[in-house]
C-alpha cells in the first residue's frame, strides 16, 4: 500500500541504515528523511539511495514547531519513525540542554503535529519512537532489562530519552495517538560516528593514538549489529501492536576491556602489526561521571511475538565492522576533521 513515511534522524548512524532498508524494500512507500545535519548527521551515509524515486531528504530541526507543523500539513504522513536525537552520553554531560531541546521538545513537536494531522482518523497511522535501554538505568552483575523494568535514567542523555518515552506513552493514553516504542541496546557497525566506543577504538588504533579506557574497564554493554536493529525496526513498524514496547538486543554482553582487547588483536592481524602492539596502547583514563555499570537486554518479547532474532553473530559482525572502517578511510577522515578535533580535545584532552 502506498504510504508517506517520515523518518527523523535519517542521516545519522542507525537512521541511515533504516532509511536505506526502507527505501530499498518498500518501493510503494515514499520515504521523507528529516535531519538537521548536526555533527552526527552526514549525507554521505545515504549515497546509495540519494537518487531513488521514492526518497526525499529534508533539512530541518525537530525543535522548530511551526516548521514541523507545516511539514506534516504539506506531506500528510501515514507513519513516523522517530530516530532524531542527541545520542552521546559524554556530550550530554558536557552540554545537557542540547539533549533537552532535541530529545524532549523535538519529540513533543512531532507528537503534537501527528496528533493534529491524524485527528479523528487513526486508520493505518503509526508513530514509532525509537529509544534506548539506557532509560532502565544500570544493572548489577546479574539480571536483564525487560519491558516492565522500572525507568531509572542516570545521565542527561538517558533522562531525556526516558522523558521522551513517557511523553509518547502519554499521547497514546490521553489522545489515543497510535504509537509503538522500542528500547535497544548498544549498536555497532559501519557509519557510526567516532565518539562511541567501537569507532573510537578503530580510529585510534589506525592512527597510532592511545585507546581511552574509562575507569576500571569492567563496564558491560550488550552489543547488537546495526543491520539487525534496522531489521527489528522494520518488523516493529509493520507488525508491532499499537501501544506496546519491544526491547531489542543481541544477547551479546562484553566487558569493555575484553571487547577492546579482541579488537586490538583483530586490528593487529589486519594491519600486519606484531601481535600485542595495539593492546599496549590501551590507556586507563578518568572515569565518566555517573557511569552506568552494566546494560543487558531480555529480547524474548520481540523474538516470541514478532519472530525477530539477530542474524549476525558478534565474531562475524565485529570483523565486518572493522573491515568497513578500514575500507572507508575517506569517510572517517571527513567526519573527524574540523569540529571533531575540538570535541576530542575537550573530552579527552586532559585524560589521554
Ligand atoms: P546519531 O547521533 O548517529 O544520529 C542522530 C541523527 O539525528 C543525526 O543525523 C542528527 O543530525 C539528527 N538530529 C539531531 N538533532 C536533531 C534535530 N534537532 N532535528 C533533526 N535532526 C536532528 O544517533 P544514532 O546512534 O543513530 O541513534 C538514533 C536513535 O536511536 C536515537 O534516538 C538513539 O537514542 C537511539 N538508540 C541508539 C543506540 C546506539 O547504540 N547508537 C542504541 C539504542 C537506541
Ligand atoms: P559508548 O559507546 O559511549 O556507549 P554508552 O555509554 O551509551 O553505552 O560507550 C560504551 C562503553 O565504553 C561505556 O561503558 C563507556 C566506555 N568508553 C570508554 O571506555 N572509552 C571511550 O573512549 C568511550 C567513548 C567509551
Amino acid at each position: 500500500m502506498a504510504k508517506n513515511i517520515l523518518i527523523t534522524g535519517g542521516a545519522g548512524f542507525i537512521g541511515s541504515h533504516v532509511v536505506k532498508l526502507m527505501v530499498n524494500n518498500y518501493p510503494d512507500y515514499h520515504i521523507y528523511n528529516l535531519d538537521a545535519l548536526t555533527y552526527a548527521g552526514n549525507l554521505e551515509n545515504l549515497r546509495e539511495v540519494e537518487n531513488a524515486p521514492n526518497y526525499t531528504f529534508i533539512k530541518g530541526n525537530i525543535v522548530d514547531a511551526p516548521f514541523i507543523n507545516k511539514l506534516f500539513t504539506d506531506h500528510q504522513f501515514d507513519g513516523v519513525m522517530h530516530l532524531a536525537a542527541e545520542s552521546h552520553v559524554d556530550r550530554s554531560i558536557l552540554s545537557p540542554l542540547d539533549f533537552i531541546y532535541t530529545n524532549i521538545i523535538g519529540t513533543v513537536n512531532l507528537l503534537q503535529a501527528a496528533k493534529e494531522q491524524w485527528k479523528g482518523n487513526h486508520e493505518g497511522k503509526l508513530f514509532y519512537h525509537i529509544s534506548t535501554d539506557e532509560v532502565y538505568g544500570s544493572l548489577g552483575e546479574t539480571g536483564l532489562f525487560t519491558e516492565t523494568t522500572s525507568y531509572d535514567p542516570r545521565s542527561p542523555y538517558s533522562a531525556s530519552k526516558a522523558s521522551s518515552d513517557h511523553l509518547v506513552r502519554a499521547y497514546w493514553h490521553t489522545y489515543d495517538l497510535p504509537v509503538v516504542l522500542s528500547n535497544c541496546s548498544n549498536n555497532y557497525g559501519g557509519f557510526q560516528f567516532p565518539e562511541k566506543l567501537i569507532p573510537v577504538v578503530i580510529n585510534n588504533i589506525q592512527n597510532g593514538k592511545p585507546i581511552p579506557m574509562y575507569g576500571d574497564g569492567k563496564y558491560t554493554r550488550d552489543w547488537l549489529w546495526v543491520g539487525d536493529h534496522a531489521r527489528a525496526i522494520d518488523v516493529i513498524f509493520h507488525k508491532g501492536v499499537v501501544g506496546e514496547t519491544y526491547n531489542v538486543g543481541g544477547h551479546n554482553e562484553w566487558k569493555n576491556i575484553d571487547l577492546v582487547n579482541l579488537m586490538c588483536d583483530i586490528m593487529d592481524r589486519k594491519l600486519g602489526r606484531e601481535e600485542g602492539t595495539s593492546r599496549k596502547t590501551i590507556t586507563y583514563v578518568k572515569d565518566r561521571a555517573g557511569h552506568d555499570r552494566r546494560y543487558a537486554i531480555d529480547a524474548s518479547k520481540i523474538e516470541k511475538e514478532l519472530g525477530w532474532v539477530p542474524s549476525l553473530q558478534f565474531a562475524e559482525g565485529i570483523e565486518k565492522t572493522i573491515d568497513w572502517y578500514l575500507a572507508n578511510d575517506e569517510w572517517l577522515k571527513n567526519v573527524t576533521s574540523g569540529a571533531y578535533q575540538a570535541y576530542y580535545e575537550k573530552q579527552y584532552g586532559e585524560r589521554v
